[in-house]
């Protein structure tokens, strides 16, 4: 692995947090002082705090066995409980959990009193299907109020959810039940999409056709109301069992380490890692970052983040944190420009939402609109702006602030990973001055590292991002795999998480993220492996070899890019490379799922490989950017790259 380092251009704008919103900032520097004090003692207290323990617990981290950490582990509480049931007892039970805005344009409202009830309901239909604590539900379903709460049932009852992004295809969603042995999976008829259905049952009915999966049982939401197959005795509809169960449901506590989920993201080899997270260290640093960085007032704010339930962020920061915190926050199931390209910001005006998380990718296409779009629509509730995913480039953050933010509110840049659970690197509004594309500062509680290549630490430059100490939202393991776990993150720097990200430390030891230092390209925010999708590519009758890589693009962050060798055997099946193209183009959309499609797909004879047969995916990506090639000298034949140029441009 070689770290290319980029240094930004020097951006010397800063941000004071304004006085008023200082003056009421739910964040105080006392923070920072308590956690450098005691960081365990500090991290124990917001446990107490920000939740509801069935059994205190007396440990605070057991690093016995590194890198397993035990997280407040003789203590038992119940998640479900902690992000509902509480809340209505204390008297907030008429407080809207969920606004939920639906693509066509209907839309519902749960209190926390109703999303109580319903989650009870769903996670007595659980247990009558046999789910146990410890099973594994798949959930494949869209932005919908039942996403939230099947999910909320799942861990109510103790068992594992596993959720999977309706854009993944049927082998990526077999692939997952499969990995996870997934007793139940939840999902739709349908969701709606850029103003049509899009339909999920018909997914699973492929994913399951075999008869040979671990699957007893499929659930299905009414929403699309399309036209669905039906497999008797293994299909069931939602709404038709949620009528006939009890609605009453205790819930009893489980140990924090008890799993929580199962969440599968790309690694830099083919097969996707099942990432796990367990209770208590997740709930709380989910609870405590959504709290302080979104400088959450749960009596009058309206919270609105973006993501997608089948990411981190959809877990972490529409389910977890959110609700463990009491909060009110909108969902919206469709597109951004479905049926209009203001349909976010007339969402933000209907429902005056006061604090925004979203990407990058997704303010670089507003701007790239134009401004007169929002503009069209009342901002004005907009209080706090969060940015995640991906760097932001200081121009998007200045105009994300402006024209969406009116000129005078915080942007907060999240740095954070499926592997962390929680926000790790954040300024806090009310505290830090901000720069424009920086995500700056570890919170509280959180101890990192920028190290060259040879493993030492650095003051001022670029490097490696590790994170030092083991932190309360960790991942416990990938799934099946402690040997992958091992590997992956803490071998390369003995006993340092290695986050696989570039960072550079400024004068003033603010950190700056560089990207990714491995082979896995962030498109639109979303992690993919370039192993994986040249697996797929070279799984086509038609494909000899492939290399992918991550080429930036100026919306999407980094966009697919491949290059492939066709088979001598296939070579006259079809003439026309453009024909070919759309075919291996549509053939990964299909295996994988559509946000891995590649944006171009480039047939050439030979790929650029070094004496000992290793793709030198630098020079491939300096064609797809459109650069000059950089140094050829160690490839094994240095004419193979103006035969490529030469093809490609
Ligand atoms: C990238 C998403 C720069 C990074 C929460 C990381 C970021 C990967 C930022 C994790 C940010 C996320 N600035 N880069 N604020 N946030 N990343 O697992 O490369 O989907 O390793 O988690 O996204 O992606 P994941």
């Amino acid at each position: 692995m070689s770290v290319q380092i980029d240094t930004s251009l020097e951006e010397i704008r800063r941000f004071r947090p304004s006085p008023e919103f200082a003056a009421q900032s739910v964040a105080s520097e006392s923070l920072y002082a308590d956690a450098k004090a005691d960081r365990l003692g500090f991290w124990a207290t917001q446990a107490r705090e920000l939740l509801h323990w069935n059994k205190p617990f007396t440990q605070t981290l057991d690093w016995s066995n590194p890198p397993f950490a035990k997280w407040f582990d003789d203590g038992e509480l119940n998640v479900a409980y902690n992000c509902l049931d509480r809340h209505v007892e204390a008297g907030n039970g008429d407080r809207i959990a969920l606004h939920f805005e639906g693509e066509p344009g209907d839309s519902r409202s749960y209190s926390y009193a109703e999303l109580t009830a319903e989650v009870k309901k769903a996670a007595n239909l659980l247990t009558a299907l046999g789910v146990r604590s410890g099973d594994r539900v798949a959930i494949y379903l869209p932005m919908i109020p039942e996403a939230v709460i099947s999910m909320l049932a799942v861990a109510r009852i103790g068992a594992v959810h596993s959720v999977v992004f309706g854009g993944f295809s049927a082998d990526s969603l077999r692939a997952r039940i499969d990995d996870a042995e997934a007793k139940v999976v939840i999902t739709a008829d349908g969701g709606w999409r850029k103003g049509k259905v899009f339909p999920l049952k018909n997914a699973v009915d492929t994913a399951l056709e075999d008869g040979l999966s671990t699957v007893n049982h499929v659930l299905v939401v009414k929403r699309g109301e399309n036209e669905v197959q039906w497999t008797e005795g293994r299909d069931l509809w939602w709404h038709d069992e949620l009528a006939a169960v009890d609605a009453d449901h205790v819930a009893k506590g489980f140990p924090a380490e008890h799993p929580l989920f199962v969440l599968y993201t790309s690694g830099t080899t083919g097969k996707p890692k099942g990432i796990l997270h367990t209770s208590g260290g997740y709930l709380t640093q989910a609870a405590f970052t959504h709290k302080n960085v979104f400088d959450l007032h749960p009596e009058r704010d309206v919270y609105w983040c973006t993501a997608d339930i089948g990411w981190i962020t959809g877990h972490s920061y529409v389910v977890y944190g959110p609700l463990a915190n009491g909060a009110t926050q909108v969902i919206y199931e469709g597109t951004p420009d479905t049926p209009h390209q203001g349909r976010w910001w007339e969402i933000i005006d209907k429902y005056k939402v006061t604090i925004l998380y979203t990407a990058p990718t997704a303010i670089r296409t507003f701007m790239k609109l134009g401004r007169q779009i929002p503009q069209a629509f009342s901002l004005r509730s907009l209080r706090l702006l969060g940015s995640v995913g991906e760097p932001i480039n200081p121009e998007a953050w200045i105009w994300y602030r402006h024209v969406i933010g009116g000129g005078s509110i915080p942007v907060v840049d999240t740095w954070w990973q499926t592997e962390t659970g929680a926000i790790m690197i954040s300024a806090l509004p009310g505290l830090t001055d901000l720069k424009p594309g920086a995500a700056q500062v570890p919170i509280p509680g959180i101890e990192v590292e920028v190290l060259d290549d040879d493993g030492n630490k650095l003051e001022e430059g670029g490097g490696l991002l590790v994170i030092n100490e083991p932190w309360p939202a960790m991942l416990r393991g990938i799934w099946g795999d402690p040997e992958r776990f091992k590997e992956t993150y803490w071998d390369k720097f003995q006993g340092k998480y290695f986050a696989g990200d570039g960072a550079r430390l400024d004068e003033d030891g603010d950190i700056w993220l560089l990207g990714r230092v491995d082979d896995v390209m962030n498109v639109s925010g979303h992690r993919l492996s370039t192993a994986e999708i040249e697996s797929s590519l070279v799984a086509h009758h038609l494909t000899a070899e492939a290399a992918v890589v991550g080429a930036a693009d100026e919306t999407t962050g980094q966009a697919v890019v491949a290059f492939v060798i066709l088979k001598q055997s296939h070579q006259d099946e079809v003439t026309d490379p453009d024909e070919i193209s759309a075919m291996l183009r549509a053939h990964v959309a299909q295996q994988i799922g559509a946000i891995a499609r590649p944006r171009e797909v480039f047939i050439v004879n030979e790929l650029p490989k070094t004496r000992s047969g290793k793709i030198m995916r630098r020079l491939l990506r300096d064609v797809a950017e459109g650069r000059e090639i950089g140094d050829t000298t160690t490839l094994a034949d240095t004419a193979v790259m103006q035969i490529i140029t030469s093809k490609v441009r």
